[in-house]
């Protein structure tokens, strides 16, 4: 067995190093069949199944009654499962509440935008974060789970609640306790100086000036800074629950604690979890219908991969949940062709993931979810085509522990920051201009295509390791973001930031001397005015030296630049735009700050990105990749593993430098023929 020095990172959960293969098991719904829980593990073993979550969704089962336990069931589950070398992650059960507690205390639920306050029952992620019940039947339950288990050996570590936020509005509770904690929360930000919160938000737009603090409420769509705020507050609440949760956790175990992330990310402020966590995790289901738009389905998840691992600074992180066959909510529910499931899995393995779970293990036979696909369905027998894939993705996973721990290297960085995304969704306006989340997944994208390693970032990073720094439709500056992005560039990267960044300040207002604000001087320009092109429409550029390829044009946005102090590397031209800065440059220390001032087709991003790579000294992780092939390292201090990956139908090859193996079978290889959506892990040493 390796020492944990022999690896980059030290492995997300205690023992061992290896991957993790398993997923959401939920045996409390299968309490009155004994025969049913005696297979379960066995059947896990012959998945190659090693991990399970447990107890996600299972406080009723745990405390049927309030102050009264019901351990005997659970005792169970865990010696079974680690009988048979299963893990757990044991979850604390806070993502949806007993009956008794709903009906007993209501004000546990949550309140909607509207003031009906949710039943009992009703949905599941639905509690009010600020409730003293909610928080302290929460800690109590915790503290009884915790102390039982923390020294049981199946124990890996803890699942703390589930996807925080949940259902639609599931992130914001508007009860009064809420509402109060919120007046107090801004009360503490503006020291207590309600003009200076008025001059602050410019309440004197439409007459809004509070004359006191009891007259802020949120929800007025015409406050912007008023939402903004309250969207940061209630993140705020779900980060103080989480802490609740931990802290309880630690009174008696001090076994790693994850979360898992979901959907678009934007929520809550992840940033704000991710410091209490000993590794990030995150739940995906990419819709794969069996058209080319699989592929941007394959890298909108490879997207995600590489924000959970940014959001956790870059360490191994876990694929919490995925569905190994048909997952029910999907507009088109259809069943993953043959490679399919295996890519997806691999590619989150190849971002970062040291491993590969599913929601869930075995599908119940009632209730909302009994459709989604699961390993096992219901009670039925278990010789199927996914149980097949499940166990083939098993070995294979154990198959490549020694990648377990690796480091997943980003010479780029690309900032999606969510105060930005909350922004530019309570912004009026600007409804067609790119939001930015979907303008760092298309500046992402060139990256992946060409094997370049990128980790996508919040604004509150640490950028001072990036050689290459994309700022895409960061709408508002966080404090301090301009200074890290100029010491970015002076330690010596490439920050390229474009004209739909940098519009307001951290209280919604439009930033100071007009755009971008304090990054005009390291930009050397200022921006006036944005000019909306139509669909049908582009704007001709100059671009002597080929920044940005044949065929470029401006679409979709273009801004006036007035150029100071900077390079003008192409230029906007028609009988309008008779010259203006399209592309500019200015050397900052032993980097340089890039300005892009228009929206450009995917080709020119591809071209551009490609030359600032050059610029940068980034190479792709491997040479000669033909176009297609999906290339992602992952390296230890001993050798480096490259997953090579062919989401498309077509087969693809690839020649390889010498010195690679297959990281599974140890056959040398020169060369590696693709099928169709295959996957090819290799192992190689470092250069010498
Ligand atoms: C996840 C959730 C699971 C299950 C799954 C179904 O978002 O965490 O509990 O509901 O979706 O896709």
């Amino acid at each position: 067995m390796p020492h944990m020095t022999d690896r980059a990172h030290p492995a997300i959960v205690p023992g061992p190093y290896r991957m993790l293969h398993g997923g959401d098991y939920n045996p409390e719904q299968w309490l009155h069949r004994p025969e049913v829980l005696a297979e379960d593990p066995v059947l896990m073993r012959k998945a190659g199944v090693n991990q399970a979550s447990v107890g996600i969704f299972a406080w009723a089962a745990i405390e049927p009654e309030r102050d009264r336990f019901e351990f005997a069931w659970l005792d169970g589950v865990m010696d079974r499962l680690h009988a048979q070398g299963v893990g757990v992650l044991l979850a604390t059960p806070t993502a949806a509440r007993p009956r008794w507690l709903a009906e007993a205390h209501p004000e546990v639920m949550q309140t909607r935008a509207d003031g009906r306050r949710q039943a009992p029952g009703e949905w599941r992620h639905n509690p009010c974060w600020s409730s003293p019940v909610m928080r302290e039947r929460s800690a109590v339950v915790i503290d009884r789970l915790a102390k039982r288990y923390a020294g049981h050996p199946a124990l890996l570590g803890w699942h703390i609640n589930n996807e925080y936020g949940g259902a639609a509005d599931g992130a914001r509770c508007h009860c009064d306790t809420c509402v109060a904690g919120f007046r107090r929360w801004l009360q503490q930000r503006y020291d207590g100086d309600l003009e200076r919160l008025n001059r602050a938000w410019w309440t004197g737009f439409w007459s809004h000036q509070y004359q006191s603090w009891e007259q802020i409420r949120p929800g007025d769509a015409t406050i912007e800074a008023l939402n903004l705020n309250w969207h940061r507050y209630s993140s705020a609440q779900i980060a103080g629950f989480c802490a609740l949760e931990i802290a309880a956790v630690r009174r008696h175990s001090a076994a790693p604690v994850t979360t898992n992330l979901h959907g678009g990310l934007d929520q809550y402020d992840i940033r704000a979890l991710a410091g209490q966590l000993d590794f990030p995790s995150y739940d995906s289901y990419p819709e794969m219908h069996g058209s080319p738009g699989d592929r941007d389905q394959v890298h909108h998840h490879a997207w995600l991969g590489a924000a959970t691992r940014g959001f956790g600074g870059g360490k191994p992180w876990l694929l919490m949940e995925s569905c190994p066959s048909v997952p029910q909510y999907h507009r088109l529910p259809r069943m993953k062709r043959a490679g399919v499931h295996r890519l997806l899995s691999l590619s989150m393995v190849a971002e970062g993931s040291d491993g590969v779970c599913y929601f869930q293990w075995r599908a119940g036979r009632g209730g909302m979810e009994k459709l989604h696909g699961a390993v096992l369905m219901q009670d039925a027998p278990h010789d199927s085509r996914v149980f097949r894939e499940v166990a083939v993705l098993g070995r294979d996973l154990a198959g490549l522990s020694a990648m377990a721990g690796a480091a997943t290297p980003s010479p780029a960085a690309v900032v999606w920051d969510v105060e930005s995304e909350w922004a530019r969704n309570l912004n009026s306006g600007l409804s067609n201009l790119p939001r930015p989340r979907a303008a760092a997944v298309a500046w992402h994208r060139p990256l992946w295509e060409a094997g370049i390693g990128a980790d996508v970032v919040d604004a509150t990073a640490d950028l001072a390791a990036y050689r290459l720094v994309v700022v895409p439709c960061v709408f508002l500056l966080r404090p301090g973001f301009a200074e890290r992005l100029q010491a970015a560039a002076n330690a010596g990267a490439q920050v390229l930031v474009d004209g739909l960044s940098a519009w307001v300040d951290h209280d919604f207002g439009c930033v100071g001397g007009g755009r971008p604000g304090p990054l005009r001087g390291a930009l050397g320009l200022r921006a006036e005015e944005v000019d909306h092109l139509r669909e049908d429409e582009s704007v001709p550029v100059e671009d002597p030296a080929g920044w940005l390829g044949a065929g470029a044009a401006a679409v979709q946005w273009a801004d006036r630049v007035h150029v100071a102090d900077a390079e003008v590397l192409a230029r906007l031209r028609d009988r309008f735009y008779d010259g203006t800065p399209l592309l500019t440059r200015k050397r900052l220390g032993a980097g340089a700050m890039w300005y892009l001032a228009s929206g450009l087709r995917p080709e020119t991003r591809a071209h551009l990105m490609h030359r600032l790579c050059t610029e940068a000294g980034i190479a792709p992780c491997l040479p000669g990749l033909p176009a297609g092939v999906i290339a992602r390292e992952r390296t230890q201090p001993d050798r480096r593993f490259i997953t090579l990956m062919n989401p498309s139908d077509a087969p693809a090859s690839v020649s390889l430098p010498t010195g690679w193996t297959d990281a599974l079978t140890g056959a040398p290889l020169a060369r590696v023929d693709l099928a169709g959506w295959d996957v090819r892990v290799l192992s190689g040493g470092w250069p010498s």
